[in-house]
């Protein structure tokens, strides 16, 4: 009987031993599936990696993602549908650019943005700075910054907005670039400008002298978010 017992024991040990010896197998199986597992999580590691570096990637040469946005920026839809009017603005942070927008609708123009080769950082345009490009460039009047993309044609077109936001009082120098790059003749030019308080001043003078050609009439300035009717109205008034 004791033996009986004693068999039975074993024999039940023996199954222990075996279970626990297979559990330990298990357990070994599953770390390697683990390294996987750890090796998804590198992958996943590297993805960030890869991310970061993308990011970095584009940090480090901010020039290459302008470059890239450029050419959109630079798109003229020009007066393929035979228009006459065209709205050509210069805008460093989106306010002429959205006042522009609104004139062409009303007018049914076509919209060209002046777009610099070098674009105008948010350290250009600190005027709080004495020594930033656009103050450099507003103290100096013989400043000619560069404009990127292929030449307009102005071919076709009888009136040109032309919409800039005031600094330092005047037209952004680029303005200059603009209008010196053109022969004007026949075309009646609309200035208008927004800006924080000031008015449009001598802009309209200053571009019209720069030109030397076309029939500029007086300008208006708008403040950031012009409303359609105001501009409508302001419109209506040069006919
Ligand atoms: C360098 C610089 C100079 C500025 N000088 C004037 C100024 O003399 N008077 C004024 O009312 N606003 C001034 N402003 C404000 C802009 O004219 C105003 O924010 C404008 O609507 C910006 O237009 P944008 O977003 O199309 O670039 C200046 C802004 C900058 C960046």
């Amino acid at each position: 009987m004791k033996n009986r017992y004693a068999l039975i024991i074993s024999v039940l040990l023996t199954l222990l031993l075996v279970f626990a010896l297979f559990s330990c197998g298990k357990a070994d199986v599953v770390t390697p599936e683990t390294t996987p597992s750890a090796s998804g999580t590198e992958g996943v590691d590297t993805k960030g990696e890869t991310a970061d570096n993308f990011y970095d990637e584009t940090a480090a040469d901010p020039g290459a993602s302008e470059d890239t946005a450029a050419p959109e920026t630079k798109a003229l839809e020009t007066s393929s549908a035979g228009k006459e009017t065209l709205v050509v603005y210069f805008s460093a942070t989106g306010t002429t650019k959205a006042v522009a927008e609104k004139i062409a609708k009303i007018t049914d123009a076509d919209i060209y943005e002046i777009t610099a080769s070098e674009p105008y950082t948010s350290d250009d345009l600190n005027w709080h700075d004495s020594s930033s490009r656009t103050t450099k460039e507003q103290n100096d009047k013989n400043s000619r910054p560069g404009i990127s993309g292929e030449k307009l044609s102005l071919k076709g077109y009888k009136t040109v907005y032309v919409g800039f936001p005031i600094w330092w009082g005047e037209e952004p120098r680029i303005l200059d670039t603009f209008v010196e790059s053109y022969d004007l003749s026949g075309i009646t030019l609309i200035p208008f400008c927004t800006s924080s308080s000031s008015g449009i001043g001598r802009s309209g003078k200053n571009l019209a002298e720069n030109a030397g050609s076309g029939n500029w009439l007086d300008g208006k300035r708008f403040g950031a978010g012009a409303s359609e009717s105001e501009l409508r109205s302001w419109i209506d008034s040069l006919k």
